[in-house]
């Protein structure tokens, strides 16, 4: 359903071309955003902006791989061309690895997690806050994870990556709140994707957070009044497994 506060903004969703990214990009459509939608797979983003569109709803695809600074650069520059301007990020795509403890993960594999998980939403608020600024309005909502509360063994990279985008996250708010552009993080416990090699998807819908229910939250986030805004969300799931 349309959303008086969503309607005719520009959102711009990473990781839009699988579980929480997609639902995101759905239910901000839905309620009248155009989504800009990125991730690595043309033919899975594709896919996700098919549905939007048979749903009445605007989507755009754009791969870009989140790893590579060159590339997000591009990107930016790209979609300020053809939009002037972002009005919603999320920063969503993420990638985790879990298995091994941290002095036996490679330094590739760690600063491929810290690439995309923490270096990509920097480099997309730089491009974009300047615009909101401007504007004096914008939304940047980042999905952490309940990684970024507790200690992860066998994941700390991990950890270490969603631990940072808190804090690189809550000090931007501190920085952009007084132009009116708000902050948001959202850290969820397992939801059922195909994340982290599908091990929440096995657990039963009991047990985990659908990617919807999140979607749900990032819409709360986005349709909230100019005068106060909802800084952060915990998310778990109500049966413990
Ligand atoms: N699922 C969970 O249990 C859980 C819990 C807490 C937090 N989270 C967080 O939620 C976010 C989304 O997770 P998810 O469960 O939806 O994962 P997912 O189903 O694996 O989807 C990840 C998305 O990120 C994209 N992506 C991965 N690497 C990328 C890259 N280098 N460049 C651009 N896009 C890239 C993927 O598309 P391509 O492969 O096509 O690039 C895909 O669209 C992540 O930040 C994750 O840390 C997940």
């Amino acid at each position: 359903m349309q959303n008086d506060f969503v309607n005719g903004k520009i959102s711009v969703i990473t990781g839009a071309s699988a579980g929480i990214g997609a639902a995101i990009a759905k239910k901000l459509a839905a309620m009248g955003s155009r989504c800009i939608l990125i991730a690595r797979d043309p033919s899975r983003l594709k896919k996700v902006q098919d549905e939007i569109a048979a749903a009445g709803g605007k989507a755009e695809s754009h791969p870009c791989d989140l790893s590579d600074a060159d590339q997000i650069e591009k990107l930016t520059r790209t979609l300020l061309q053809a939009h002037a301007r972002c009005d919603i990020l999320v920063n969503n795509a993420g990638i985790g690895s879990f298995g091994s403890p941290l002095h036996l993960t490679d330094l590739a594999e760690w600063e491929r997690t810290i690439a995309i998980n923490l270096r990509a939403p920097y480099l997309l608020l730089r491009a974009f806050a300047p615009g909101m600024i401007a504007a004096r309005s914008g939304h940047i909502i980042n999905i952490s994870s309940l990684a970024s509360k507790n200690p992860v063994p066998n994941a700390a990279a991990y950890a270490a990556s969603k631990w940072g985008l808190n804090g690189m996250m809550v000090s931007a708010a501190e920085e952009l709140r007084q132009y009116q552009v708000r902050v948001s993080l959202i850290a969820p416990g397992s939801v059922q994707t195909g994340f982290g090699s599908g091990l929440a998807a096995q657990k039963s819908s009991l047990g985990a957070i659908q990617p919807e229910d999140i979607a749900e939250i990032v819409a709360l986030l986005a349709s909230q009044a100019d005068q106060s805004f909802i800084s952060e969300v915990l998310v778990r799931p109500t049966l413990k497994k």
